[in-house]
């Protein structure tokens, strides 16, 4: 076969919340050429709770972009094409650091975690004003998902934070601020920085002027010093200070979803994509406006691609668990010994014969943001064996997607007619198919799923000063798309939507 002519190279850091990739594109064309993954671990100290090792992400970081660089050099690739790197990273994990020695304060508490729900309850009974106080501001709910409460406890409940703060050496970041301060020299001139999608996720930024809010702060009692500086999501923020790729520019900076929104082209008001990860997050483009939910979405920033253009703003549906089931029938139940062997399982049955798994782990996301439920898998008889189990996993998956979906149409108003996916479980055919199935609607895959570490270097490669990207629609004319259309009734799938729905009430008010 003919070899493309190589244009400047492209590298993404896409650090998610089960694992850490980096990817290397080529900027003319956007393919892949060459990429490494790492599982990152996580860990459960107590019921609820969930935290990463901050340096192990850090260290998988340099792992994997040592093991593509070596991978390109076997394919006679000169790494010294690579000409800027941006990271995209799992959103609202939370770290705190110290400044002087570089050491983590504390393991990153990561999104998904639920120790914060009294800190929350308290807070609510204290919102000043009206209820909308933390919503109108920031375009989220009161919840345990944003980084606020979570630095909250850490500077409660853990006296090294507390005693760093007190010094002036605390730095707290999401893990794109983490990486990019570590990535660019640490305790030897590492740059604190975030973007306005990260920033945007902490439920202390103010989308609607793009700043730290002083209110929001005095609220959540957060010390205003230790926040990064925000910047766009692509510009230079500073050069790779170690490793193979020293002296690169890291140039874009976005939470994984907006990356996915941006990899996938969603550029204009009304696109959206659907990204299967450990959770599943349906964004739409609305523009330039904020548009407010009254059915349990998101407002977030989608991106600011430099720091002279314009802020889009996106509509979210969170789902908290997705690909994260497939983990714990792994790891908790040890039904599958791989993530791929689900679909198998699954295809042996072909139905989940009556049986409803609602994997609410974390409580249920969007649209219920009912922190009280907690996971079920009901309509077992003596026939249901572990393969109707996997099955009724991927079905959650769907349901989910459909009550994000239908909740997405009711605030936009022109329901969507096709559903853009991407993300590792996009893989699994079955999935797709009964996606596409239970929302009666075409279900459409780009053939290269690492749409978010495209959109991270989209963004780094577009960036003032690296220019080698150009945001144009036609430079990714070459994608081809794979096309799943419903293939049941539609009055059969309702019926299996009902009954979802049913379990789903049954999910909550476990937790008093
Ligand atoms: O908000 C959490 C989200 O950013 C995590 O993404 O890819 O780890 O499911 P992922």
């Amino acid at each position: 076969s003919k070899k493309a002519v190589l244009g400047p190279l492209v590298g993404a850091v896409d650090q998610g919340t089960s694992s850490t990739r980096f990817l290397v594109f080529n900027s003319k064309t956007a393919e892949l050429l060459s990429h490494h993954q790492v599982e990152i671990k996580q860990e459960f100290p107590r019921e609820g709770w969930v935290e990463q090792d901050p340096k192990e992400i850090l260290h998988s970081v340099y792992e994997c972009i040592e093991k593509t660089c070596e991978k390109l050099g076997q394919l006679n690739i000169d790494i010294s094409n690579i000409k800027a790197i941006g990271v995209s990273n799992q959103r609202e994990t939370t770290v705190v650091w110290d400044r002087l020695t570089g050491e983590p304060l504390y393991n990153a508490v990561v999104w998904l975690d639920l120790r914060t729900q009294s800190t929350v309850e308290s807070l609510s009974k204290r919102i000043p004003g009206n209820n909308n106080f933390v919503k109108s501001k920031t375009g989220l709910p009161l919840s345990t998902y944003f980084s606020a409460v979570k630095l909250r406890w850490l500077l409660d409940n853990v006296r090294k934070v507390q005693k760093a703060v007190e010094e002036k050496r605390a730095l707290f970041g999401t893990i794109d601020s983490w990486l990019i301060w570590s990535l660019t020299g640490g305790v030897n001139g590492g740059v604190h920085c975030t973007d306005v999608t990260n920033a945007s996720r902490t439920m202390l930024f103010n989308i609607h002027s793009l700043e730290w809010d002083k209110q929001l702060c005095e609220f959540f009692g957060i010390p205003m010093e230790i926040l990064p500086n925000v910047r766009s999501s692509s510009e230079i923020y500073g050069l790779m200070k170690a490793g193979a790729l020293e002296g690169v520019p890291i140039s874009g900076c976005l939470g994984d979803q907006s990356a996915a929104l941006v990899g996938q082209m969603c550029f204009q008001n009304g696109q959206a994509k659907n990204t299967y990860g450990t959770g599943c997050f349906l964004l739409c483009n609305t523009g330039h406006k904020c548009v407010f939910s009254d059915h349990g979405l998101l407002t977030t920033v989608a991106y600011k691609l430099g720091r002279d253009k314009p802020v889009y703003y996106a509509l979210e549906g969170s789902v908290a668990i997705a690909g994260a089931v497939i983990r714990w029938l792994r790891d908790n139940l040890g039904i599958i010994k791989t993530s791929e062997e689900i679909e198998k399982l699954a295809k042996e049955v072909g139905t989940s014969y009556g049986c409803y798994f609602v994997p609410a782990f974390s409580g249920l996301y969007a649209p219920y943001w009912e922190p009280s439920a907690r996971g079920i898998i009901c309509g077992l008889t003596q026939f249901t064996n572990k393969c109707h189990i996997a099955f009724a996993a991927l079905e959650a998956v769907c349901f989910q997607t459909r009550e994000i979906l239908d909740a997405m149409n009711r605030d936009c108003g022109i329901p969507l007619s096709h559903l853009q996916v991407d993300g590792g479980m996009t893989s699994n055919k079955i999935l797709m198919q009964l996606q596409a199935d239970i929302l009666y609607i075409p279900v459409v895959k780009p053939s290269m799923p690492e749409t978010t570490a495209l959109g991270a270097a989209m963004a780094a490669g577009a960036a003032e000063g690296v220019g080698v990207w150009s945001l144009e629609p036609e430079d990714l004319s070459a994608v081809t798309m794979e096309r799943f259309e419903p293939q049941i009734n539609a009055e059969e799938s309702e019926i299996r939507y009902s009954t979802w729905k049913k379990a789903v009430m049954k999910s909550m008010g476990w937790v008093t």
